[in-house]
């Protein structure tokens, strides 16, 4: 019989339930909580070689070698450094923000609504540091960034995600509402990076959020489109002015994925299925992606398995962009 078994360090040790050879010794940290896993109780025998769970009577329940296996180095890209997620309490943010701390980083995030914002911190736990802020609003950026400091002192990633949409059809858009939308997507971005910077160093990494939206010419999507076009330009334009200070800036293009973006708003009411169902019949995939699909992009383009990528962008898409001739609309019966 063969498990993983996790030591609350991360650490992950493989054991076999056949009986091996150890010494009372030191055993490699995290023995106990293979005991819990394997239901003994009480006592633990400790070796550097193997180790031996027992019940309460000192009944050796199971004994086995323990060997340290290597995935820390492949699972835990981020221990030790910072982050933060805008838009961090929902959706793609949220699940970013999860897949980080998951893998040692520590996390600030940010949203507009208090309640939602306290509850994903319950949710991500004591590496996630809730941070309430309208990114429209240039003092309370100053001031999330202060909180940041005070609490980080630096940032490694910064992950620029916050984002509304919105209709906005030509004939029936006032100036603020068009406005409104440029200035969480684009102006909000902008200050966001800019505010960033002087807690970044050499090996950090900036990705903003984007949008297959750029490109689809969805009608009533102007401003949308527009800010989501002009992520595309302004990431460019960051990785140009942060590449000698050892930043790199990268985009992520989710095509349609499963969040509350879809469910809010104008939209209030929709339902998740029901869009997908919509949208399904142009994306290959024949469906929505998921914010986890999106958020290990970002955790990708974050690590230093990225250490040589900048100005560049992953789509999460399904084939929406790239081929979109393969999607269902198209295939014959
Ligand atoms: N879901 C998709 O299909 C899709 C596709 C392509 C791109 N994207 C992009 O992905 C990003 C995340 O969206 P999502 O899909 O995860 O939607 P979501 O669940 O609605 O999340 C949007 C997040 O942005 C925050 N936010 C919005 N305006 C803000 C402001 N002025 N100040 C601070 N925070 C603000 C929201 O916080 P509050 O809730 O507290 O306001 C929320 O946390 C957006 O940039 C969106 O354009 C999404």
């Amino acid at each position: 019989m063969l498990d993983n078994l996790h030591d609350g360090h991360n650490t992950e040790f493989l054991y076999y339930d056949q009986h091996a050879e150890w010494d009372v010794d030191e055993a490699p940290v995290g023995l106990e909580a293979a005991a819990i896993l394997l239901r003994s109780t009480a006592f633990f025998t400790r070796s550097s070689r193997g180790f031996c769970a027992s019940d309460d009577n000192g009944f050796q329940r199971v004994c086995g070698a323990v060997s340290r296996l290597n995935t820390q180095e492949k699972t835990m890209r981020f221990t030790g450094k910072t982050a933060l997620v805008t838009g961090g309490n929902s959706g793609i943010g949220f699940t970013t923000a999860k897949l980080l701390i998951a893998e040692g980083a520590r996390v600030a995030i940010t949203g507009r609504d208090r309640t939602k914002l306290d509850q994903a911190v319950a949710d991500l736990g004591a590496n996630s540091l809730g941070i309430q802020a309208d990114l429209d609003d240039e003092t309370a950026v100053e001031s999330a960034f202060k909180q940041i400091k005070e609490v980080f002192g630096s940032l490694d990633i910064v992950f620029a995600n916050a984002g509304i949409s919105g209709p906005t059809p030509l004939g029936g858009t006032t100036a603020a509402a068009f406005e409104a939308i440029l200035r969480t997507n684009l102006t909000g971005v902008f200050l966001t990076v800019q505010a960033a910077l002087p807690l970044m160093g050499v090996g950090g990494s900036v990705i903003l959020n984007g949008s297959v939206m750029r490109e689809l010419g969805s009608p009533g999507s102007a401003a949308y489109s527009a800010t989501k076009a002009g992520v595309t330009g302004m990431a460019k334009v960051f990785a140009s002015e942060l590449v000698q200070r050892g930043i790199r800036v990268n985009t992520v293009i989710p095509g349609g994925t499963r969040t509350p973006i879809w469910t809010r708003g104008a939209r209030a009411g929709a339902t998740l299925d029901a869009t997908e169902e919509a949208l399904a019949p142009a994306i290959p995939m024949a469906r929505l992606a998921t914010p986890e699909e999106v958020a290990k992009a970002v955790l990708f383009l974050a690590s230093d398995d990225a250490s040589g990528i900048t100005a560049a962008e992953i789509v999460v898409d399904g084939g929406t962009i790239g081929a979109p001739r393969g999607a269902p609309m198209y295939r014959k019966a």
